[in-house]
């Protein structure tokens, strides 16, 4: 209830993933990237915009071999070996040869010197090309805007925006994109990797923007001229005046008017900044969930910083994201909000969106929330009992490595209890492990209403520093103090701490205390491309059976069904997304396909369906649309979008709930009941029965159960919640201009009843089990149809020769873990292949370990026929485990498995063995 309460207001208102190359005893290093950067890398390039080109000034304009200087060949028109100068080519392909200063638009170009276009092999030489794809090329000087570029090399120039991967990079400047972090340039040198001890793979891969300790001075300065009064107030969101009757602030926590300090402004994301006023936009990303099927650890932080300019642009001092929340069970109505249900992958995408955020000119983060939020009907009451090697290896993990590498200046504590204390007055999870054990020195909010009426003392005794949205456990601060039973000394490190925190990002800077709140940063370029490129690389392909990709109406990598020329978009959600106003919003029955309307709702700009998104792709085609069955017959490919609404999977309140159950047979999506009277299970059988060609996008948070209806399906995708640019990014997926690349972040069994216990309702203790995911699945030995990492592509990988390097396969206990696997394309296209690491105990002594758990993933991006000996590495400690007798991690020394291959699946991993002494 207190949380209706404040959401009504609203509407008016490896392991570290040590991805290093490391060079090392014999190794040579040829790429490696942590946390997002690729080091040691070399290649390069970027991208092109569609377009192909051209052409140039001669009079020859189908010049095979030829030289034709001056003219314009037109569009159709095929240079082969021509030497095209200046000139506007339009459509056509050219093969060898150079073009200069022209303008191609459409076509191909191979081994030219492009401007634009999607290039194969070529060298470009000055110019500026957008968007686009290019394989094994070199580039010299240029500007690379978007696109990618797999092989080659760049020297000089600038490149924002795109993907480089492998080869090198040799000077120039790289803003945005895979190779950089933060938009630091490159170094083409890999860092060397010792094995007896560890370092991280680069300062500059994991500098800590903003870090919270030492206190700074102004904040020390400011506590101290404040009267006790201010310190407490600064404690407690703006109960004096309407906190939402702002434009665009939807809360804020006091500040003291005699100090000149204004209210602490903050709002939610993940998937963007929140909105709350009319005119209030901002940029729509694909949801966690999939950013977390990306594996990439430079696109978080690319998001993380564009989200924080632009909360930092709209006069907003805090975001409330990202959720770090282990997805224990994939009913949880918030799983599109965190990633996955690996605590690695969650806590290293939690530390790189942080890092991107915390970025001078973002603003500051807050992780949510701490710990064990993964009910929603019952979240302000649900008490899960855990033990605390479960809690430390699996739930607190996120928050331990999101703490350790990207330093947040606030995290949330959680609604619910913990072993019968609420988190919010929970010292053994505050006080001890956050603040003693972690060292951190940021400062704890309190979710909404989550702290207790009351509780003053107890709260700020065990940890708690700010109370939101208005005081309710804070109240009694100032009786607290005359008691006794709160110090001074624990209310002035309070306040300071929020203080340090407002100080240390600049918010009562003069100048930007002066500025006035703008959101034109949603839909500028950066932004839209970011945001195509959270979906191209998130959205997984479950399944194909040779539909896909759908042919040659448009440039294409692939050959599937050939020259589809009939597109039909059937069933209820044949027109998502759509962007929702800041009304619609609010709306029960409005369904976006663009995720929950929660704390988490976006208003983008703009949304690309699917439908315009594939119209857009390929001019000849048609598309056809029915909100049943009828447009099906006599198209060449049928699409089945399925997209959940806030009421199916949505935070609990406005309608919102936990999913009722994993399939698409009984109960979801509710909206398909009431609009079509059927469910998508038996639509698809339906649908497949008029039109075998069926491709059926999950645009869901988290795991289906296909069992039902998947035979009735040439190709499944998982899209997920796909962002404002998701229907470009899918058209470019489904006809292979971009490869999919995409990993699921959680296990997809077959039977719901193989998953956790999912205790949803009531304050009964739930005991939380040590298992979960693809853990469970495998000690359970239960069939599962899609494992944790899984997504497949239109290329295939081999995996072979793996070794643990320097080793001599005992390593010290201080030391690295250095892994090698080689990695070939051994498809006819090239793509991004996520290698992962996982460590397995079969020698354990510990009273309970995992088969094996992930520890550290890359991507690596390989052109048809390439290999490359992928290295991973981690600390050695990071095979430790909770020892609950004494309370630490601890390393086992007995012979462990290092598995390397491309998901959980234990029949795909190849093995090499080592022991920590
Ligand atoms: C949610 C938080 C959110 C807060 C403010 C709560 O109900 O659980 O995730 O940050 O509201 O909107």
């Amino acid at each position: 209830m207190k949380d209706m309460t404040k959401h009504s207001y609203s509407a008016v208102a490896l392991a570290a993933v040590g991805l290093m190359a490391f060079a090392g005893c014999s190794m040579q290093p040829k790429q490696a990237s942590i946390g997002g950067s690729t080091q040691g890398g070399n290649s390069l390039s970027g991208g092109g915009q569609g377009g192909a080109l051209l052409g140039g000034q001669g009079g020859t304009t189908d010049g095979n071999a030829g030289s034709p200087a001056a003219g314009s060949p037109g569009a159709g028109d095929t240079g082969i070996g021509g030497n095209p100068t200046g000139g506007s080519p339009t459509g056509g392909d050219l093969a060898g040869g150079s073009v200069a200063g022209g303008i191609p638009t459409g076509g191909t170009l191979v081994g030219g010197i492009p401007t634009g276009g999607t290039l194969a092999g070529g060298i470009p030489t000055g110019g500026t090309r957008t968007g686009g794809a290019v394989a094994g090329s070199s580039s010299t000087g240029g500007v690379i805007v978007g696109g990618s570029i797999a092989g080659g090399a760049k020297t000089g120039g600038t490149t924002s925006a795109g993907t480089i991967a492998g080869g090198s990079v040799a000077g120039g400047t790289k803003t945005g994109g895979t190779t950089s972090v933060g938009g630091a340039t490159t170094s083409s040198s890999a860092p060397i990797v010792s094995c007896t001890s560890y370092t991280p793979p680069s300062a500059a891969t994991y500098k800590i923007p903003t870090p919270m300790t030492p206190v700074d001075t102004q904040a020390t300065q400011l506590i101290s001229q404040m009267a006790t009064t201010d310190q407490i107030n600064i404690l407690s969101g703006d109960h004096t005046t309407n906190p939402y009757a702002t434009a665009g602030v939807a809360f804020r926590s006091l500040g003291v008017a005699s100090l000149n300090i204004p209210n602490y402004p903050m709002r939610d994301g993940p998937r963007g900044m929140r909105n709350i006023m009319p005119g209030d936009v901002s940029t729509c990303f694909a949801v966690a969930e999939a950013r977390a099927a990306s594996f990439d650890l430079d696109l978080e932080y690319q998001v993380g910083n564009l989200q924080g300019r632009e909360m930092r642009a709209a006069k907003n001092e805090l975001a409330l994201a990202p959720v770090i929340n282990t997805l224990r069970h994939p009913r949880w109505a918030r799983a599109q909000e965190t990633y996955g249900e690996d605590p690695v992958l969650l806590g290293e995408m939690g530390a790189a969106y942080v890092r991107g955020m915390q970025q001078p000119g973002g603003c500051a983060a807050c992780p949510k929330h701490y710990v064990l939020n993964d009910t929603d009907n019952n979240r302000m009451q649900a008490n899960p009992n855990v033990d605390m090697q479960t809690l430390r290896e699996n739930y607190s993990r996120p928050f331990e490595i999101t703490v350790k590498k990207g330093d947040p200046a606030c995290i949330m504590a959680a609604y619910n209890m913990v072993n019968g204390t609420h988190c919010t007055e929970n010292k053994a999870i505050l006080g001890d492990i956050l603040r003693t054990q972690w060292g951190w020195g940021g400062f704890v909010v309190s979710d909404w209403s989550a702290a207790q009426a009351g509780h003053g003392a107890a709260s700020i005794n065990a940890g708690l520093d700010l109370e939101m949205p208005v005081p309710s456990a804070f109240t009694t601060l100032s009786s607290d103090l005359q008691a006794g039973t709160l110090t001074s000394a624990t209310l002035t490190a309070s306040a300071t701490r929020v203080m340090n925190a407002r100080t240390k990002f600049k918010d009562l800077d003069a100048t930007y205390m002066a500025s006035t709140a703008n959101f034109s940063l949603a839909g500028a370029q950066e932004a839209v491309t970011l945001a195509e490129r959270t979906e191209l690389e998130g959205a997984v392909l479950l399944k194909n059976d040779g539909i896909l990709p759908l042919g040659s109406l448009a440039t294409t990598v692939g050959s599937g069904s050939p020259n589809a020329k009939i597109i039909a978009i059937v069933g209820p959600d044949n027109n998502l997304p759509v962007a929702p106003t800041a009304m619609q919003n609010n709306q029960k029955s409005f369904v976006s396909g663009l995720g929950d309307r929660g704390s988490s709702q976006v208003v983008a700009p703009h949304a690309v369906s699917y439908a315009q998104g594939l119209q857009a792709h390929a001019g000849g085609l048609t598309i056809k649309q029915s909100a049943d069955s009828s447009a099906a017959a006599g198209a060449d490919v049928v699409i089945i979008p399925v997209s959940m609404a806030h009421e199916d999977e949505g935070e609990s309140y406005g309608g919102g709930a936990d999913r009722q159950n994993m399939n698409l047979t009984t109960t979801h999506p509710i909206h398909w009941t009431t609009t079509l009277g059927m469910l998508p299970a038996a639509f698809i059988k339906s649908v497949a029965a008029i039109n075998p060609n069926v491709i059926v996008l999950l645009n869901v948070g988290s795991a289906i159960i296909v069992e039902d209806w998947m035979a009735s399906a040439k190709a499944i995708v998982q899209t997920f919640y796909p962002g404002q640019e998701g229907g470009t990014a899918l058209a470019a997926l489904l006809f292979g201009d971009t490869n999919f690349s995409g990993k699921l972040p959680f296990t997809v069994g077959q039977n719901e009843a193989d998953y956790p216990q999912f205790q949803n309702s009531g304050s009964a203790a739930a005991t939380i089990d040590y298992y979960h995911g693809y853990r469970l699945f495998e000690k359970n030995a239960k069939p599962v149809r899609y494992w944790f990492g899984y997504g497949m592509s239109y290329t295939t990988y081999s995996y072979s020769n793996p070794q643990v390097l320097c080793s001599n396969s005992t390593i010290p206990a201080t030391g690295a873990l250095n892994v090698q696997v080689t990695v070939q394309n051994t498809g006819k296209v090239a793509g991004d292949e996520i290698v992962q690491l996982y460590i397995g105990y079969p020698n354990t002594k510990a009273p309970k370990r995992p088969v094996k758990e992930l520890k550290a993933f890359t991507r690596v991006t390989l052109a048809p026929g390439a290999s490359q000996n992928v290295q991973l590495s981690i600390p050695a400690t990071d095979t430790a485990y909770w020892d609950t007798t004494n309370n630490k991690w601890t390393v086992e020394s007995v012979a462990h498995t290092a598995l390397v291959g491309p998901s959980a699946d234990p029949t795909k991993l190849l093995s090499a063995t080592f022991t920590i002494q």
